[in-house]
């Protein structure tokens, strides 16, 4: 119930527009690292000192004029930028529709062909971030015309669909992100409940581990993080193979652990001034996280 508010909230544009202007509002300062490149790669540089590596997320939805996307994708190749001028231990995760998907295919490919060209001189892996069905083809058609010309990028699996099984398959040779499914989709294109959802998403995992591709675990399940280190231990999988993934500002103690017990330990950290919809997903994951709202409000 209040999952699908949230999911609907993360969805309203006047909203979006709203927070924009207004700056980290109702406790998403806790999990937004910043509204500037210079605040977040100092967060960076924080986590990196901890052994913590970082895929940063330029944050961005509802565009649907070109001079946004223009817009995202520079701040995007800024990025890249200064993470090679400071030599932070970082790469780049962005979202197809933040840079045109709603407009025009063709546009957001010369925006991805731009950004992974540049990232590809630097070094730097470019994650395809997954969105709701209707950018799923779309984006994988996209990753496949960039794999014509380019290695450093890969994208993400999202267990609740059932054709992840197909897709992972598909794209078995590319760094995967596997994780459970963020947005609301319906029962034709995904499974519902927790239980098939994690089993899809344990298998996933295990497909790709077994294929020696690399695989980043992006969940903060306890219970799916102990499995996945026994079988990680069962089948002697490489440390440099896998990673683990977790939100910035989310379970930061677990996330500590794991990089001083010697995992590969990656931080998603998001920036930017359009954090509403980003955050609403998480107040849907997990109402728990109201208690950031709470604080907020509470703490003036
Ligand atoms: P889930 O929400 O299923 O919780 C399972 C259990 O874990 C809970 O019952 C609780 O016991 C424990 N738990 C979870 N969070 C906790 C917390 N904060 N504190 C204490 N206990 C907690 N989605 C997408 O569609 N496209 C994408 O590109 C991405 N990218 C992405 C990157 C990264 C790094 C992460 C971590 C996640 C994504 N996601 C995503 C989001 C993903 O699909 C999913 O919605 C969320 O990770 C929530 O699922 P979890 O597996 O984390 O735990």
């Amino acid at each position: 119930m209040l999952k699908n508010i949230f999911l609907k909230l993360s969805e309203n544009r006047v909203l979006n527009v709203a927070a924009k202007r207004y700056g980290l509002k109702m406790g998403a300062q806790h999990v937004v690292a910043g509204t500037t490149i210079e605040e977040t790669i100092e967060s960076i540089k924080k986590l990196n000192a901890l052994g913590i590596s970082c895929t940063v997320d330029n944050l961005g939805e509802f565009v649907f004029e070109k001079a946004e996307a223009v817009e995202a994708k520079n701040q995007i190749i800024e990025v890249i930028e200064a993470i090679d001028t400071h030599q932070v231990d970082a790469h780049i995760s962005l979202k197809p529709t933040q840079l045109g998907l709603d407009i025009d295919y063709d546009f957001t490919l010369d925006n991805l062909k731009e950004i992974v060209g540049i990232a590809h001189k630097y070094g730097t892996f470019i994650n395809i971030d997954m969105e709701s069905t209707k950018h799923l083809q779309p984006s994988f058609d996209i990753l496949d015309e960039l794999s014509k010309e380019f290695d450093n990028v890969g994208t993400v699996i999202q267990a609740y669909f059932y054709r992840a099984s197909e897709d992972i398959q598909k794209y078995k040779n590319f760094r995967l992100r596997i994780v459970k499914g963020a947005y609301k989709e319906p029962e034709e294109y995904a499974y519902q409940t927790t239980e098939e959802i994690d089993q899809n998403y344990m298998e996933l995992i295990e497909y790709h581990l077994l294929n020696g591709k690399f695989t980043s675990i992006a969940t903060h399940d306890h219970h799916v993080i102990n499995h996945m280190k026994q079988f990680i231990n069962d089948n002697n999988i490489p440390n440099d193979k896998f990673e683990f993934q977790m939100l910035y500002g989310f379970r930061t103690d677990m996330q500590q652990q794991l990089a001083n017990e010697g995992y590969n330990f990656c931080t998603y950290v998001p920036f930017g001034k359009d954090w509403y919809g980003y955050f609403m997903r998480r107040l849907a994951e997990r109402p728990a996280n109201m208690n950031l709202v709470v604080k907020q409000v509470f703490n003036k």
